[in-house]
């Protein structure tokens, strides 16, 4: 089954070909960054007029590098949400209408399981059942993962997710936008050592995160030691990502350990972090915990993500209807 994967929900248009959840045919994104850059984040009306202006662009290259005619399209599947209501109303209303059109049929996915599917999309897939680490700007969460559509949540951020944080001290520390590849690359110039910033709910008691304390450290760190000099921003740069990597490498691999998995995945816009990925890596090795990360281009948002997810629904004869609609947020996503 050829799926046409469409993915709006925030601040990228994307729109892919993918054969039966796992065959990339092709894949494209038009990233938005150069629009928001100026406001130091993503304004969300500029991010639905940007994506009203995209859309028919990027699916048509999207068939075109597939050199397909859209007509071997056998279904349609589009993010429905969490994210930016705005935005996700392109994006699902133009797959449901090019679904409507050619009378194939057409599913509405939830982002965080497209985040998970992003793993299938890889040569090296994890076997059933694992524990995942999803690592995004919205959210940061542990889920036990049984079937392609079935994942529970073991735990959550309490505040801010991982990225959102990453964002944060790169806007404060003046690193600009988006903040996970700036702070990662003023990191690599930096001491880990040098500052240490706290490691909230390092701790076997729950699976949860909250990462707002490490974000007034770092405020704090920049009040009581003012002056932006480079040398300083690389050393709060890398004390920060040791911070957070520490506290997300330990919570991933208690939780699989709690649950008897031997297969750990990472997957979300963190998950491109090389920090994290060597950490978790070295850890769950001498556990013999094998760990699965999806390539750079796949942890950020992307339309394949998207169109493998939908696929297992719609191969299971799930549809979404005329009357569904788009959601901001999910409970206990
Ligand atoms: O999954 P994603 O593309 O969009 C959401 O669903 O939120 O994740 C975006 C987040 C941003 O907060 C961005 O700063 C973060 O992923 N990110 C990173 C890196 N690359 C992107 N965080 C840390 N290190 C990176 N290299
Ligand atoms: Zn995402």
């Amino acid at each position: 089954m050829i799926v046409l994967g469409i993915e709006t929900s925030c601040d990228e248009t994307a729109a892919a070909l993918v054969e039966d959840g796992r065959r990339i045919l092709s894949s494209v994104v038009a990233s938005q960054i150069d629009v928001h850059h100026p406001y130091g984040g993503v304004v969300p009306e500029l991010a639905s007029r940007k994506h009203i202006e995209a859309i028919v662009a990027v699916v048509e290259e999207a068939v075109g590098r597939a050199e397909m005619a859209p007509e071997k399209i056998d279904a349609a599947a589009a993010t429905q949400g969490p994210g930016l209501v705005g935005a996700l109303l392109v994006g699902f209303n133009y797959a449901r209408a090019f679904a409507y059109a050619r009378k194939i049929p057409f599913y509405g996915v939830n982002h965080l399981e497209g985040h998970m599917h992003s793993v299938f999309l890889e040569k090296d897939s994890p076997a059933f059942p694992f524990v995942a680490l999803l690592v995004s700007g919205g959210h940061t969460g542990i889920y036990y993962v049984t079937s392609y559509t079935k994942m529970a949540l073991m735990g959550r951020t309490r505040d801010d997710a991982a990225g959102e944080a990453f964002d944060k001290v790169a806007k404060m520390t003046g690193l600009g936008y988006p903040g996970g590849g700036v702070v990662e690359d003023a990191a690599r110039s930096g001491s880990p050592e040098k500052i240490q910033f706290p490691r909230p709910y390092l701790d076997k008691s729950n699976f949860d995160f909250s990462f707002s304390g490490l974000k007034t450290a770092v405020l704090r760190y920049l009040q009581t030691h003012p002056g932006l000099e480079e040398k300083k921003v690389s050393d709060i740069a890398a004390g920060f990502q040791e911070a957070v990597t520490d506290v997300l490498s330990y919570k991933v691999i208690h939780a699989a350990e709690t649950m008897h998995c031997r297969d750990i995945c990472l997957v979300g816009g963190v998950a491109a972090n090389q920090r994290l990925r060597e950490k978790v890596t070295e850890n769950a090795v001498r556990l013999g915990i094998a760990v699965h990360i999806p390539s750079v281009s796949l942890c950020g948002d992307n339309a394949a993500m998207i169109a493998a997810a939908g696929f297992h629904h719609l191969a299971a004869g799930e549809t979404s209807g005329l009357g569904d609609d788009v959601y901001s947020r999910v409970k206990n996503g």
